[in-house]
């Protein structure tokens, strides 16, 4: 995780880096630090905390054409200001940030730097440490800092100073996402171009064992053996107010509400002048040439996977099976003759998920990978991309990339069932237009959903989602919004599965939140919401319209019953976020989190 920018160029550097720190704080928030150069040498200013700390802390006096900053998730060593990056060699000639893991620091450390007094326990000082030592040895920087980039392995993102020369900024990129910003008369750098995009929409990607010699007026890509490399620049697709809150208290509930925009859009991107589904051949290809899909996927996008198992094994009759990639990884199960593999993932970051797609694709496997980035790891290493076209998702906990995705697996799952021959029996765009406007009825009952979480959530400790078959998968996604932004305990289960075990966890007062809006299963999740009851437990009970019953404390707008998920989580959703509110949390940066989560 973290996040790393850097500036050069005729103006102070200072406001560009706070500004792109802020922008980069979904990355990592528990420690933070610039360094500035000028003429007078190297400020560097560090804290533990977030960069409004940081902000506190930097010296408005001191100004410096060329600075580097970090914000950061603390991976080797805990946070503190002496952790947090930029670190420095010994002699403090060499200044850098990192984002990534070196997995070969010790052994580094043994070989080279036995007689290093080191001032931070992270993997990082090791980098900048070893520059100095080859440094002493080779007396030219480039070559040292592109020897260094040899001899590590693992993942980085790393943006170098040298007090020796004012004019160049030292990049390198290896599996951690790095893009160099360029301006007029000045170049940036930082791990996502959300982070400088007030100061350039230019940008050049940076590919893997890259070094970037970042000049004011020049910026020089070379692979590890020293060879030029030439890439144009290409203008990023964002608009710089769907990076702000505009006159929200939180993104969190602003990407709430901009689902039903979302739907639409997806809607459009998706349909031809026609009214057809536009989908790439070649995916449509791999669709339907495999004998089975294997979607991989981390948190809330493995949430959404397995409703996107429902949506193709039912629309396009492909077997599929979902797996959470930190575990396929290493106990991976016998695979099919011919996969496909789904790689879910709304950062297109996700380190876990990474190392499958390099697994799979050194076995000769085909990937497709559905994510809102683009650009990003998991989408270039990809043999195919679906973009989600959410727009940037800032807060940590994720809610309108959930539904896209499963709007797209829809998307996908009814484009595979035309192209093998099955007859969808309702207009797929319609449905969701539908769900789009469903979306638009919740959204507007935020009252009513705060006034049930002071009901049911107020003081609880913990707290139980339950439904069965779409909405057991929706019970999964509720609990998991709820405990990462309120640090209630909370769980989803399979309706018909606790009474296997944990309802002896239920008592007096426990909120159970109960799912009914699959018509085949209104009736076995009302037996098992009243099995809880008669043991204490205090039930919201969330239906859907045409399912109600009377004491149903809140009844969402009738949709297509395939479509269910696209609409039930969405009270969760707020009911998550008035809990984590009202208990003072922080909704958008939940402790111990972040928002891209990039190492292992
Ligand atoms: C929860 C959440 C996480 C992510 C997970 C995967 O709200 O956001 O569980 O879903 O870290 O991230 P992506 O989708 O970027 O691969």
């Amino acid at each position: 995780m973290c996040g790393i920018v850097g500036y050069i160029g005729p103006n102070d550097s200072k406001e560009v880096l706070l500004n792109g720190l802020e922008k980069l704080e979904y990355r990592g928030y528990d420690s933070a630090g610039i360094a500035l150069l000028n003429q007078d040498g190297l400020n560097l200013f560090k804290v533990k905390g977030r960069i409004a700390a940081l902000r506190e802390k930097v010296d408005e006096e001191v100004t410096a054409t060329m600075g580097i900053g970090h914000t950061r998730w603390a991976t080797h060593g805990e946070p503190s200001a002496r952790n947090a990056h930029p670190h420095q060699s010994a002699s403090r000639r060499f200044t850098l940030v990192h984002n990534g893991v070196i997995e070969n620091y010790h052994d580094l450390k043994r070989e080279y730097l036995q007689d290093v007094n080191f001032q931070s326990e992270t993997d990082t000082e090791v980098i900048v440490q070893l520059l100095e030592k080859i440094y002493e040895e080779k007396q030219d920087t480039l070559e040292s800092f592109r020897s260094v980039m040899g001899l590590l392995n693992g993942s980085y993102a790393i943006a170098m100073i040298d007090m020796e020369d004012e004019d160049t900024l030292y990049v390198a990129k290896n599996k951690s996402p790095l893009l160099v910003g360029v301006g007029e008369d000045f170049n940036v750098v930082a791990s996502d171009a959300m982070a400088t995009l007030k100061v350039t929409d230019q940008y050049l990607e940076i590919h893997d064992k890259e070094i970037v010699i970042v000049k004011r007026d020049s910026v020089t890509i070379q692979s590890l053996d020293g060879t030029n490399q030439e890439r144009a620049p290409y203008t990023a697709q964002i608009d710089a107010s769907d990076i702000e809150k505009g006159t929200y208290a939180h993104f969190m509930l602003k990407e709430i509400d901009e689902q039903p925009i979302v739907m639409r859009k997806i809607i459009k991107e998706y349909q031809d002048e026609h009214g057809d589904l536009i989908i790439n051949e070649s995916i449509r290809a791999a669709m339907k040439s495999c004998d089975r899909i294997y979607i991989i996927a981390a948190g809330t996008s493995y949430h959404a996977g397995l409703v996107g198992k429902n949506l193709i094994e039912k629309l396009a009759h492909i077997p599929v099976e979902v797996h959470v990639s930190s575990e396929f990884s290493y106990n991976m199960p016998l695979l099919s003759e011919n996969p496909l593999f789904i790689f879910i993932s709304q950062s297109g970051e996700t380190a876990d998920s990474r190392t499958v797609l390099v697994k799979i694709k050194e076995m000769g496997y085909p990937a497709l990978t559905i994510t809102n980035v683009p650009g990003s790891t998991l989408s270039r290493e990809a043999d195919y991309t679906l973009h989600l076209h959410a727009g940037p998702e800032i807060a940590v906990a994720s809610t309108k990339a959930y539904t896209a995705q499963i709007a797209v697996l829809a998307i996908l799952a009814a484009d595979s069932a035309q192209a093998r021959g099955y007859d969808l029996e309702f207009d797929l765009f319609q449905e969701l237009g539908i769900v789009a406007n469903a979306m638009d009825v919740l959204t507007a009952q935020k009252e009513e959903l705060e006034q049930l979480t002071r009901d049911y959530l107020e003081t609880t400790r913990n707290a139980f989602f339950i439904g069965r078959s779409m909405d057991y998968y929706v019970s999964l996604e509720g609990a998991l919004k709820l405990k990462e932004i309120s640090y209630i305990q909370a769980e989803g289960f399979a309706g018909g599965e606790l009474k296997h075990g944990t309802i002896a966890l239920i008592e007096k007062g426990t909120p159970v939140i109960g799912l009914a809006t699959q018509a085949n299963v209104n009736y076995s999740i009302r037996g098992n919401i009243q099995e809880v009851v008669a043991r204490g437990a205090n039930a919201l009970i969330i239906s859907m319209k045409g399912l109600e019953q009377d004491d149903d404390a809140f009844v969402i707008p009738a949709v297509h019953e395939l479509f269910t998920s696209l609409v039930a989580v969405i009270p969760l959703q707020i009911i998550a976020y008035y809990a984590a509110l009202h208990r003072g949390a922080d909704v958008d940066k939940p402790r111990n989190l972040a928002k891209s989560v990039t190492v292992e």
